[in-house]
């Protein structure tokens, strides 16, 4: 069932860290690919971690995300007519179209995600003075981000793709209405049932803080963490599982399934995350054992991540750490979406010391851990989960630090 992939894509494996050489990357191939003239504008939207909330926010539950400075790159080029090409430097297939004829049907293949955000951006333009004056584009995607480990890399090309757009047509949107039209392209066009949680994190990003979002009234607050003292790592299992979308979407059939056999039980209750622990007993054989299980993980969960918002609120790192480690426990017994390698990777981290917390962060099913740890602690993190890892599963994980990032942007 697990694809194991020890070595990333390739353009990713060689494509650098550090924002102002990847840019420099994305200058050069822009001009390989296009014809000359004049200079791309260049765009970037982060990538996401979330520390506290897992599978919350399909049940209406808060989540506790934070950008990371690994994300989407964009160059972009006006052009003289009305023609839109889209270019990777992931993936080998290009698309282009005229403006009079954009695709309404998605096709499977990496462009659905701007194309599916190219068509919301040219609703709102219509509302905005009109398409007519639209120009043509030139647009070269690429990046830093892992795909398919967990940190968001569809809502970071998706948030992207509406920043530059936006910018680059002068439709002058607000942030929140750029991290919606990728959440509508993303659920109309792409067709995956996705929670808010992404979009939101990548798109009202602050450095040097987590989102708090509700995801049942959709309001928000930024909360600070002080990375000068705590840090954060993600390390990488390089599981990727091919079945994940699949079972992503049965993990939120059930939690519909438990809401829906729970509301007459308590009839003011708009969600899962609003059902109390005592209905749940109370009702529990009404459910289906799995349906069950993972209800009994949001409602703790919620509760969790109220405990761990108050903890950081009260400069409590600590706390907030043991209700990520919590969280992983329920992750793996209860919602079943924990694989051994994120287990070893998050039992090895808690033991290390100065680590606070640490658990799987996005669906899970591989991907990433997230680690919340003491400044100081860094140098004997990795190694430890190298050696950990190595043994037991015979290649090492990639582990890297953050410290945030301030959401989508032009680059200089
Ligand atoms: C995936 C989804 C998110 C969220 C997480 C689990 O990453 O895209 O919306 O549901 O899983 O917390």
């Amino acid at each position: 069932m697990s694809a194991r992939l020890p070595a990333p894509h390739p353009a990713q494996a060689a494509a650098p860290r550090a924002l102002g050489e990847l840019a420099l990357q994305q200058r050069a191939e822009f001009a390989r690919r296009f014809a000359p003239g004049g200079a791309p504008r260049l765009f970037f939207a982060p990538g996401r971690v979330n520390l506290m909330g897992a599978h919350l926010d399909y049940n209406g539950g808060p989540v506790m995300p934070t950008a990371i400075d690994r994300g989407t790159i964009l160059a972009v080029r006006a052009r003289a007519d009305r023609r839109i090409e889209f270019s990777s430097t992931l993936d080998p297939q290009s698309f282009g179209f005229e403006l009079e004829r954009v695709p309404d049907a998605r096709s499977g293949a990496w462009s659905d995600y701007p194309l599916g955000v190219l068509r919301q951006m040219l609703e709102l333009a219509e509302l905005r003075g009109g398409t007519a004056r639209l120009s043509g584009l030139e647009i070269l995607f690429g990046g830093n981000l892992p795909v398919g480990a967990g940190l968001s890399s569809s809502a970071s090309i998706c948030v992207g793709t509406a920043f530059a757009l936006d910018r680059l047509w002068e439709l002058g949107s607000e942030r929140l209405e750029l991290v919606q039209a990728a959440l509508r392209a993303e659920r109309g066009f792409v067709g995956v049932q996705c929670g808010i949680m992404d979009p939101f994190a990548v798109g009202l990003a602050r450095p040097g803080h987590l989102l708090w979002l509700d995801c049942r009234d959709v309001t928000w607050r930024h909360l600070p963490l002080a990375h000068e003292r705590y840090a954060i790592a993600v390390a990488d299992t390089l599981v990727r599982r091919e079945l994940a979308q699949g079972a992503f979407n049965q993990r939120v059939a059930e939690c519909r399934a438990a809401f829906e056999a729970l509301r007459p039980f308590q009839p003011a209750a708009r969600c899962l995350r609003d059902i109390r622990l005592e209905v749940l007993e109370a009702q529990r054989s009404r459910l289906e054992p799995a349906a069950a299980r993972r209800a009994e993980h949001v409602v703790h969960e919620v509760a969790r991540t109220f405990v761990a918002r108050d903890a950081l609120l009260g400069d409590d790192a600590q706390g907030l750490g043991r209700e990520m480690t919590r969280a992983h426990a329920s992750l793996r017994e209860l919602f079943d979406v924990s694989v051994p390698e994120l287990d070893v990777l998050v039992d090895t981290a808690v033991e290390t010391p100065g680590v606070l917390g640490a658990r799987l962060t996005g669906a899970g099913f591989g991907g990433c851990a997230v680690i919340l740890l003491r400044r100081g602690a860094e140098a004997d993190l990795a190694p430890r989960l190298d050696r950990a890892f190595s043994a037991r599963f015979g290649y090492a994980p990639r582990v890297e630090l953050f410290a945030g990032d301030p959401g989508p942007r032009e680059l200089e």
